[in-house]
């Protein structure tokens, strides 16, 4: 008896010892948000951000999850001479600026680099991470994308793969200690442009996501050679680190209406970050309909917390699944052709047995118990289904 006491304190003690070792992951789901760079790019300032996070509230999103306002490049000042980094005159006042967001019921992100200089040419953190990661702490920011930048030419010219690459974890590394070093919760994006595989080593440098391609344009052809780089990826994703595609182009007005559910659903099949690109305030009924979709959020914020991954593919007409939380799965027959295309899948393609429960998310439509499903896919467009698991 006594050793079985004995057994179970040190089971407790060592339990609860792991408890406290284990970092609390600062993104169970994948983070949901705004960022400025793909609608505004350098045309940011103050004024801009608090109508975002107006219309983040106003206009139904903050309640449908995205809850990031995130600054993207183009905020940095002057260092001034004990090095403290300042805002420029278009953000006369970052503290003010982040409690208004915070007032909103959402929190703020902030933009820098690991180089000297950001990709618009901007200070970047460089000889100055604890400095930053300071300021970022007071100002009460909550998330922070580093952009490699400058820092890609030190490591060009590094002269080996191995040093190149020892260039860059060691540079995100330090940001990583820097942030934590402050006691704030700050969400760490490393925006690297998928350089030498950062799914192999993201989470050991500190990062909660990370980019895995170079830079999302409002353009299909862009958007699916993207995607395409996703396949193969989930077997290095784990909860609460996400690999990240890139932002939305949602609502910017290079593609159709049926293309954007398209991204969205890639986005969603991939618990790909949700950062909205377009401008909050001009948003029109359709794109508003297509970011705020409950269906498709509930499969990329499921809390299973696993990426999905292409299960078919011929040429353009590809299944790509992801397993959800109870046993179920989101599907999606992704028509990449010109044409419209007759595709169909089965409950034994997806590794489930028998009639399951089906769910077409975008039509929001009970489907009945099937073992299978075809239809009509209208060209660069998805259906996307919610399948119970068997027995459900
Ligand atoms: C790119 C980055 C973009 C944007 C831009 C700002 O490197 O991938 O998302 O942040 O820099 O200059």
């Amino acid at each position: 008896m006594a050793r079985n006491v004995a057994a179970l304190v040190v089971t407790v003690l060592f339990a609860s010892a792991a408890q406290a070792a284990t970092p609390t992951p600062k993104a169970p789901t994948p983070p949901m948000g705004w960022n400025s760079w793909n609608h505004f790019a350098g045309k940011i300032d103050d004024a801009t951000v608090r109508a975002q996070a107006d219309a983040m509230a106003s206009s139904g999103l903050r309640d449908a999850g995205y809850r990031y306002i995130n600054i993207d490049d183009t905020w940095e000042g002057e260092r001034d001479a004990s090095g403290v980094i300042h805002s420029n005159a278009k953000f006369p006042d970052m503290k003010a600026l982040a409690d208004y967001v915070h007032s909103k019921g959402l929190k703020l992100g902030i933009y820098s680099s690991p180089g000297a200089k950001t990709c618009a040419g901007f200070a970047g953190s460089l000889g100055h991470e604890a400095q930053d990661a300071k300021t970022y702490a007071a100002w009460g920011i909550d998330y922070l994308k580093y952009d490699l930048c400058s820092l890609g030419d030190s490591m060009r010219a590094a002269g080996s793969l191995e040093k190149s690459q020892a260039i860059e974890l060691e540079a995100y590394r330090k940001m990583d200690l820097a942030l934590k070093a402050t006691g704030r919760p700050i969400v760490y994006s490393l925006c690297q442009y998928g350089f030498y595989q950062p799914w192999r080593w993201g989470a050991s440098v500190g990062g909660v996501l990370w980019r895995t391609t170079g830079d999302i344009s409002d353009k299909f052809a862009r958007m699916v050679q993207i995607a395409e780089m996703q396949a193969g990826l989930s077997k290095f994703q784990t909860p609460g680190h996400w690999n990240d595609p890139d932002m939305l182009e949602v609502g910017n007005g290079g593609m159709t209406a049926l293309e954007y559910r398209t991204h969205m659903s890639l986005w969603a099949i991939l618990a790909a970050p949700l950062l909205a690109g377009n401008d909050l305030t001009k948003m029109s009924p359709e794109t508003l309909s297509i970011l705020a979709n409950k269906g498709v959020i509930a499969i990329d914020q499921d809390p299973l917390g696993r990426q999905g991954d292409r299960v078919r593919q011929e040429g353009p007409l590809e299944v790509w699944a992801r397993p959800l939380a109870g046993g179920g799965k989101a599907v999606g027959l992704f028509n990449l052709s010109d044409l419209p295309a007759n595709m169909a899948v089965t409950t034994g393609d997806l590794g489930l047995k028998g009639a399951v429960p089906m769910h077409d998310v975008w039509a929001d439509k009970d489907l009945g118990r099937q073992k299978a499903y075809h239809a009509v896919v209208p060209a660069h467009g998805v259906v996307l289904l919610r399948l119970g698991r068997p027995g459900a």
